[in-house]
This record gives C-alpha cells, structure tokens and sequence, in this order.
C-alpha cells in the first residue's frame, strides 16, 4: 500500500463504521474489454488495500457487499465465479488476516442451499480462526439482503410471540435489532458506494436509517485506501442532526 496522507484527517473523530458497497466491477472490465469477471478478480486487491488503510486510521468496523440477494440472477458463469471467488480469498487472505488482528463476519443468508458446501464451510472457520481478533472487525456481506435480513427477524420474533416466549408489545427497534445477522454490529456512520451509482441497493437497511451516503464515480477496481480516507475526511465535515436541530428555538 502506498503512503496515506492523513493530514486532513481528525484522529479522534473516525468513525465507528464505514459500509463500502463496492461497484462498478464490471464496467471497469468492459471498459477495457475483459470478462466482466476479471474486473471482480481487480477488485479483489482494492478491499484488502482498504481493510489495511481501515486499520491505518483505527476503524473499528468495515463492512463491505461482496454479494446480493439479487446478484443470484446474473449469468451463471458470473455467479459461479463469485461463488468460487469468495472461497479463494478465503484460503488467500485469511492467514494475514489473522495477523493483523482482523476478526471475520459474514453477513447473510449462509444457509442458502445455493452456497456450496465448501463455502460455507469456509466461512465458518474464518470466523472461527479470528474470533478473538478485536482490532478491526472486517463484515463481509455475502448473500446478503436487507429486506431478507429484517424478514427473518420478523420471522425469528414470531416464532417466539407464537411459542409465548414475548409479547407483541415486546417487538420493538431494539428486539428486532437484536435479531438482525449480527447484533453486534453498530450501525454505519458511513456508506461509501462506488462506481457513480447513488443508490443503496438493499445494502444495510435497517442499520443505515441514518447513515451518511457519499458516492464517487470512481470504479470500485480504480479505488483505494486513500481514497477511503479522503471519505471519512468528508465525513467528518458533515453535520449529523438525528432528526434534531441545529440551534435554539
Ligand atoms: C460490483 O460490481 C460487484 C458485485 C456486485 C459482486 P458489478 O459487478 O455490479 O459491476 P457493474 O456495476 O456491473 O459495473
Ligand atoms: C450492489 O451492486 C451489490 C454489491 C456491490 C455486491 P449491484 O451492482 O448488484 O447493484 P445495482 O443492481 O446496480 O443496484
Ligand atoms: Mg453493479
């Protein structure tokens, strides 16, 4: 990684979370005539560049959208890939993961019989392995929705009203909250999407109520660690009001 300037940065002001929905993969391939696949294979490198530069500035958490619900309808060949992809980075990276006192989470549907097994198996033990790890906790939303994620808490919750364990009285934000994938998880301060696009895409639902959204054109395989650092600096310029106000009266 090269050198960050961290000049503009406030040390003591980064934020708890950032979510990085990583795009424009495959725009960056066609742009340069390739399967759309090796710009996902690109892309690979920048959010490993990022985690180290999260770790740089003391993010305590990062998440990032490696896949959707929905990316199940791309081509099979692309799926299949980022299937097999997801367990190569697994085996790749997970060692100097470990080292670098990153903990794992996978975020999502990991019982989704269209995982293979050896995938899921993976992922269970990168989970395993880093489990003590607390310097940065590295989210990796995969087969993840954010309507399918608040579904299963309704789910979850229903099953417990129906079984008498709670009352409806009792479903409130926080008991749903705590049956989301990862109840630990603090909500985004920050989501960083890539690639020009300024939607969300079901990335985060419940938790990003009231994150900020900053969107930059760049393609997620021409992004970087500076980059990412350059976005919490605009962060930290944003006023946050919760539905507040800003003055008196
Ligand atoms: C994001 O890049 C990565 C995944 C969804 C897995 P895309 O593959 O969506 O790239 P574009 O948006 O088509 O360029
Ligand atoms: C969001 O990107 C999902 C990931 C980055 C994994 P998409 O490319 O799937 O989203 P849309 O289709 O542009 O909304
Ligand atoms: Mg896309």
């Amino acid at each position: 990684m090269t050198r960050l300037d961290l000049d503009r940065l406030d040390p003591d002001r980064v934020p708890l979370h950032v979510g990085l929905i990583m795009d424009g993969n495959g725009r960056w391939a066609q742009s340069r005539n390739l399967p759309r696949t090796s710009g996902h294979a690109a892309g690979e490198s920048v959010l490993f560049e990022c985690v180290e530069g999260a770790l740089s500035i003391g993010l305590r958490w990062l998440s990032a959208y490696t896949f959707s619900t929905e990316n199940w309808s791309r081509h099979s060949e692309e799926v299949s890939f980022l299937m097999w992809f997801n367990e190569d980075i697994l085996i790749r990276r997970l060692d100097s993961m470990a080292e670098m006192g990153v903990r794992l989470h996978f975020c999502g549907d990991l019982a989704d019989p269209r995982i293979p097994d050896r995938n899921r198996k993976l992922m269970q033990k990168a989970e395993h392995r880093t489990a003590s790890n607390d310097r940065l906790h590295l989210v990796l939303a995969f087969n993840y929705g954010g309507r399918a994620e608040i579904a299963a808490a309704v789910r979850t919750l229903t099953a417990e009203v129906v079984a008498g364990l709670m009352s409806p009285e009792e479903i409130t934000e926080t008991t749903i909250a705590e049956r989301l994938h990862i109840p630990a998880m603090p909500a985004p301060d920050l989501i960083v999407r890539t690639s020009g696009e300024m939607r969300v895409s079901n990335f985060l639902l419940w938790g990003s109520a009231y994150s900020e959204l900053i969107f930059v054109d760049t393609l997620w395989p021409d992004f970087g660690a500076q980059q990412l650092v350059d976005a919490v600096v605009e962060y930290q310029h944003r006023r946050r009001r919760f539905g507040g106000a800003e003055t008196g009266r």
